[in-house]
């Protein structure tokens, strides 16, 4: 098992709480068992998202200082712009407090009631804001995504064959754009292609429909093409995100993961018409267009993080190895989950972990929940409380993954954090007949798993 030392040392610390077994049994049980209910005080090792959890450089923290605060025209809004430009390549860029406010403001722009909305696997927030604007969200992801222990090396490749099949039946005038992300979270952080990308924009062009990215994650997917695909080992990090988005008409950017920032996020296009109506609907949602709901300050440390995160190859080889030095650990004591492991989180497989909890009963639920008071360690459920309703029959979408994940924040963990969590996930797994099967006691109407609450089945 391979654990890629840090290329950085620690400058200033954090202390954790350490908790008794009987005092999580108390708080997962007034958090109704969900873990996004929990105070992050009674958290040991935080593994709920890889989202604004990253630690900031001593470069970022002294670009805070140089915040221009001003409501117009700030400096560092013209700096954000430029590092998107040199790393992502894009034209025009307008900033939003987060990446769910750059889908919004897309969403509505480009859907039409009736619309549909090709990609590659569902997003929570993505497919959301594609409803709220009338559009339906099609899966158009190769079937191996879909089964957990597929080796496949690019799971969030897509199957060209679903997108023709979707032309054909509804035609390129009600498919607004495709829409592509790289290492696709619900998959299991698994990356898309270069040669799958390719594909994928000859396509959009023969349909004459646009392509956009979902970019939060594409320094982790370039990671999975240099090490990957053929003739990509000797380029560099920088340049392979450059390639990747050459094939996009423009992103939308989560900047709390891959741009290691607690907050910030961007919508990027190469359409000056589009770019323009961009800024009008940010006006209205977000802020003015030069900062989009960001302070000055975090448009600063948001344009160092971007320019960090591709700066050398040996900061995304740390990160993404370090991810699959947890999946080891777990391959070891037998742990089943996603496999070839993804680039920011191991995905725990509920279904086989728990086969005696049926998938109405939440059994990723009920194994978050079960980690937690073994261990302080504190994952996410994705699998069936998740995926939500169905907006026309009300019917619980029923996913094939049924997944526990277990997210590592950039820069915040060491190697022995991962081994006790690891060790305590391995001990839930040999008491797993233990573990009860949850169900609703609240929940709410839309994107339900941030707020839901369950009681045990007895
Ligand atoms: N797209 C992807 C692929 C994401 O993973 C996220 C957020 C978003 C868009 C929305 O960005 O949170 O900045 O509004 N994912 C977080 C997670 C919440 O935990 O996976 P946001």
């Amino acid at each position: 098992m391979k654990y890629v030392p840090e290329p950085f040392r620690i400058k200033t610390v954090e202390s954790i709480k350490m908790t008794t077994r009987e005092y999580r049994q108390n708080a997962i049980a007034e958090a109704g068992y969900n873990t996004f209910l929990l105070k992050s005080e009674d958290v040991y090792i935080d593994l709920l998202t890889d989202s604004g959890t990253n630690a900031m450089s001593d470069a970022q923290w002294a670009a805070l200082q140089m915040g221009d605060e001003a409501y117009a025209g700030s400096r560092n809004f013209y700096d954000l712009e430029a590092a998107v430009q040199e790393v992502y390549g894009y034209r025009y860029m307008v900033p939003t407090h987060q990446g769910r406010a750059a889908e919004h403001i897309m969403s509505r722009l480009l859907i039409k009631p009736g619309d549909y909305v090709p990609g590659n696997m569902y997003f929570t927030t993505t497919r959301l804001h594609q409803e709220l604007a009338g559009g339906a969200f099609v899966d158009c992801i190769i079937d191996e995504a879909h089964n957990p222990y597929s080796l496949h090396p690019f799971k969030g490749n897509f199957d060209l064959a679903k997108l023709e099949r979707l032309v054909r039946e509804v035609g390129p005038g009600r498919i607004p754009y495709v829409s592509c992300a790289t290492c696709v979270n619900m998959a299991g952080g698994q990356p898309v292609s270069m040669a799958n990308l390719r594909d994928l924009r000859r396509w959009t062009e023969r349909h004459g429909i646009r392509l956009m990215l979902d970019n939060t994650r594409t320094v982790e997917n370039a990671y999975f093409i240099q090490q990957r695909e053929p003739g990509y080992k000797d380029k560099s990090i920088k340049e392979i995100v450059r390639e990747i988005c050459s094939y996009t008409d423009g992103c939308t950017t989560s900047g709390k993961k891959d741009g290691l920032v607690n907050i910030g996020g961007f919508l990027a296009t190469n359409d000056e018409e589009f770019f323009t109506e961009s800024k009008a609907q940010v006006v209205i949602y977000e802020g003015l267009h030069t900062y989009g709901g960001l302070a000055g300050r975090d448009m600063a440390a948001f344009a160092v993080g971007i320019r960090e995160s591709v700066a050398t190859d040996d900061y995304i080889r740390y990160r993404v190895e370090q991810v699959n030095y947890l999946g080891e650990v777990l391959t070891a004591a037998s742990v089943p989950h996603v496999v070839p492991h993804g680039g920011h989180a191991i995905f725990l497989d509920a279904k086989a972990f728990l086969p005696h909890i049926p998938q109405e009963q939440f059994p990723a639920q009920a194994l978050a929940s079960a980690i937690y008071v073994e261990t302080g360690v504190r994952a996410m459920e994705r699998g069936v409380v998740s995926a939500g309703r169905n907006k026309d029959t009300g019917e619980n979408y029923m996913p094939k993954l049924e997944l526990v994940r277990l997210t590592i924040p950039r820069r915040v963990y060491t190697q022995s954090h991962l081994d006790y969590a690891a060790e305590g996930i391995a001990n839930v797994y040999r008491l797993r007949e233990q573990v009860r099967g949850l169900r609703f006691v609240y929940e709410p109407k839309q994107l339900r798993f941030f707020q839901a609450r369950f009681e045990k089945i007895k």
